[in-house]
């Protein structure tokens, strides 16, 4: 079995790469791919560079060319729901992507033709998630998650990114993974941990956090993937 990590940011991997500790680097298509095995799976992990376009390259060249079978994204997002505070846990039950906009030929927004407003994360991925964190005694929060080209830090975009897609918390690559993952019929799941509130701290917020969280959500994740292997050994 082959399993992709990914990330957006350099940050949001290196406690990965620190945990596998031994690794291959493979260049391809202006980036790094970090091949490493883990409990007898191959392990790819990459950090894509932060936005839609670039995450979707690396999404893509993971499945295409590396031929990983699973994806996990781990990294930072900032809160919408007033519930989630810095560092919460929150995985994506489905994603949308809050900056398409054709409404002016009166689509609803985060709709192109052919294309849906929410793609869902794998249910298997998400339950395994849920009951790591119910044995780690650990809270994991499930929501929307809302991806667009922009770092919000302004609380009327993020209230009306909230509104518009009863989002929970927003960041900038998830959306554009889960279309690809799901066009090529590989199962994923999307893992954040807050750094910030998307409101006039943020900024602010994000740099003193990013690193704090990113660690998290990369625990979290090593955590998930531990139980996914081991799922499917005994199937
Ligand atoms: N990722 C983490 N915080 C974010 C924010 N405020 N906007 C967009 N992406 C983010």
């Amino acid at each position: 079995m082959t399993i992709g990590i990914m990330g957006a940011m350099v940050e949001e991997i290196e406690p990965l790469l620190e945990f596998f500790k031994e690794y291959k680097t493979i260049e391809l298509a202006n980036n790094r791919y970090f091949l490493a095995k883990y409990k007898g799976c191959d392990i790819v992990v990459a950090y894509s560079k932060i936005g839609k376009v670039f995450a979707s390259l690396t999404a893509c060249t993971m499945i295409e060319k590396f031929g990983i079978e699973k994806l996990l994204f781990s990294g930072v997002a900032g809160a919408i729901n007033d519930s989630l505070h810095i560092g919460d846990l929150i995985i994506a039950s489905k994603l949308c992507q809050h900056d398409l906009d054709i409404t002016a030929f009166g689509h609803p927004y985060g709709y192109v033709p052919e294309g849906k407003v929410y793609v869902e994360s794998d249910e298997d991925l998400r339950d395994i998630a849920k009951s790591v964190a119910n044995q780690k005694g650990i809270e994991l929060k499930e929501g929307i998650i809302a991806t667009g080209d922009q770092f919000v830090a302004d609380s009327k975009r993020k209230e009306w990114i909230g509104k518009t897609f009863k989002a929970d918390a927003l960041e900038m690559e998830g959306a554009s993974v889960a279309v690809v993952a799901d066009a090529l019929n590989v199962p994923f799941l999307v893992l954040r941990s807050i750094s910030d509130a998307a409101d006039m701290d943020a900024g602010f917020d994000f740099d003193e956090f990013l690193k704090s969280s990113a660690k998290e959500s990369a625990e979290f994740v090593i955590a998930i993937l531990g139980r996914v292997i081991e799922k499917s050994k005994n199937k």
